[in-house]
């Protein structure tokens, strides 16, 4: 990642801007993704069509300010400057609107430990974070709270965010994080899901170590 010059990081977000796309778990404009980048971030603009999205219109911005005049950020730049600066061993935030994800956000709901991936995203739950406005520096702060000791969480009425050492890890969270959104969201349409327990999480993280995307911290 350290290694990853500049235009190949930019273009790497970019890339992975229109994989979420692909994926189906973004719509439209929405949702943004920062990589860590000479003691600052690289960020996706403000509403670009990620087809459209261009190398040069990815922003730099110092991890201790606000953007420059005429830079034209993500409008989420606070929670992935805040992530970046509380998370020293995050190089990458992604953030969407996955349907299902987002419909438990909207219900205010964390996921709870239904299946033992939900340890990929660092404890026995993904937790939900309060609603608060777009782009704002209470957003962040709720942001940076939910994520405590936890790799990714949802954001009430809003979306969810997942982070990683490299961007294909976030990115393969977030894909994850979805799936378990997916998972639960089903099973409540049967009834209550049972519940694997904190420490049966604890073991699977244990053994997990490593697992995913890359293995190691790449
Ligand atoms: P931006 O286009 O400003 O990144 O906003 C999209 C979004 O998802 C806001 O939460």
């Amino acid at each position: 990642m350290s290694n990853m010059c500049e235009q190949t990081k930019r273009q790497s977000i970019i890339d992975a801007c229109r994989e979420m796309n692909r994926l189906g778990i973004n719509q439209g404009t929405s949702g943004n993704i920062s990589l860590r980048h000479d003691g600052g971030m690289l960020i996706t603009p403000t509403s670009v069509p990620y087809d459209a999205m261009r190398v040069e219109q990815i922003v730099f911005m110092e991890l201790d300010s606000a953007p420059e005049a005429g830079q034209r950020p993500s409008s989420e730049w606070r929670f992935h400057r805040d992530i970046l600066k509380a998370r020293p061993e995050v190089n990458a935030v992604v953030h969407a609107h996955p349907p299902f994800a987002t419909i438990l956000a909207i219900m205010g709901r964390e996921i709870p430990p239904l299946h033992y991936m939900i340890a990929c995203a660092g404890g026995e739950t993904i937790r939900c974070a309060p609603y608060a406005t777009f782009g704002t520096a209470e957003l962040s702060h709720h942001a940076v709270a939910a994520l405590e000791s936890r790799s990714a969480c949802l954001l009430a009425h809003h979306g969810m965010i997942a982070v990683g050492a490299s961007l294909a890890k976030a990115m393969w969270l977030a894909v994850e994080v979805e799936t378990l959104a997916r998972q639960y969201h089903g099973c409540l349409q049967i009834g209550t899901p049972p519940l694997l327990s904190k420490a049966e999480i604890e073991n699977v993280r244990s053994r997990m170590a490593g697992y995913g995307v890359g293995g190691g911290d790449s």
